[in-house]
């Protein structure tokens, strides 16, 4: 039996579709983007169409099984079911598409600005080049003193912080899925991972607020912590954030 050239054309198309899906995700181990496949897809769909209205004959063939759905009076059953269901199922991906998402708009926007080289904190100019974490030298000189100022920091963190940072450091706080930006995770190595602790000194004492022209349109909720800790209290939760993550501040020497 000869198959009829709609369904040849769907079968090539369908063929094509699934071929790129396992090259991709069982050849190839990595799973195809949608918007790429989408591509591919549209570019094929023009092939097909265009190999399979080579010429007049063709394309009547192609088009029969359409026609005779919408014009044969024989086929009236098919031709009610047909036309209920396709825009009951526009109907439906219409809606699917329409439920609310909870990721944050896409926005343009420098994440970790480069810093000023000094920034005024407590009322006076700081040097960031040259500003360094007052308890960091404890770590090696005195394990126990220094194992205090972490569970110092943790105090001020639960205290003051995890309502957006989370307990758990990863930007899951309460509060976060109202934000946007939303509150950093600190345990993504793309944070504090990459900074130094002046950078962190800088960005919490200033906040949202404190941020460089150059990262607009900031509408950061970071708060202006100088207004509410002490700057021993600020090293302190440093301490705490690389403590907990297991990652080490960034240190003029490493670059
Ligand atoms: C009201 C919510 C909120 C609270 C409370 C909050 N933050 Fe943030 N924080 C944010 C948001 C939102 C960002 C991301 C936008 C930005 O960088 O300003 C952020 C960014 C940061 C960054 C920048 C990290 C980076 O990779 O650039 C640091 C450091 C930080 N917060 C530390 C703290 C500390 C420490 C506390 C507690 C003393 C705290 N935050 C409390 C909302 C908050």
């Amino acid at each position: 039996m000869r198959i009829p050239r709609l369904l040849q054309a769907v079968l090539v198309f369908a063929g094509v579709y699934f071929g790129f899906i396992i090259v991709f995700d069982y050849l190839l181990g990595a799973v195809i983007p949608k918007s790429l496949l989408t591509m591919y897809m549209f570019f094929v769909a023009a092939g097909v169409f265009m190999v399979f209205t080579y010429d007049e004959e063709d394309t009547r063939e192609l088009v029969a099984p359409v026609k005779a759905l919408v014009e044969d009076p024989a086929k009236r059953g098919i031709r009610n079911i047909v036309f209920t269901l396709i825009p009951l199922m526009v109907g439906y991906f219409v809606y699917d598409q329409m439920q609310p998402g909870f990721e944050a708009p896409v926005e343009l926007r420098t994440i970790h600005p480069a810093p000023p080289s000094t920034a005024k904190i407590y009322g006076q100019r700081v040097n960031l080049l040259s500003l360094e974490n007052p308890y960091r030298k404890l770590e090696k000189e005195d394990p126990e003193e220094f194992a205090a100022m972490v569970n110092d920091g943790a105090a001020v963190y639960i205290k003051n912080c995890q309502y957006c940072h989370g307990d758990k450091l990863d930007g899951k706080g309460p509060y976060a899925e109202g934000l946007n930006p939303t509150p950093l995770n600190f345990q993504d190595v793309g944070t504090i991972a990459q900074l130094q602790e002046s950078y962190l000194f800088w960005r919490i004492a200033t906040g949202g607020p404190g941020l460089p022209k150059e990262a607009a349109p900031w509408i950061s909720s970071m708060p202006v912590w100088q207004n509410f800790l002490s700057e021993e209290e600020i090293w302190k939760v440093i301490l705490f954030l690389y403590d907990y993550t297991g990652h080490q501040p960034r240190s003029w020497e490493h670059e």
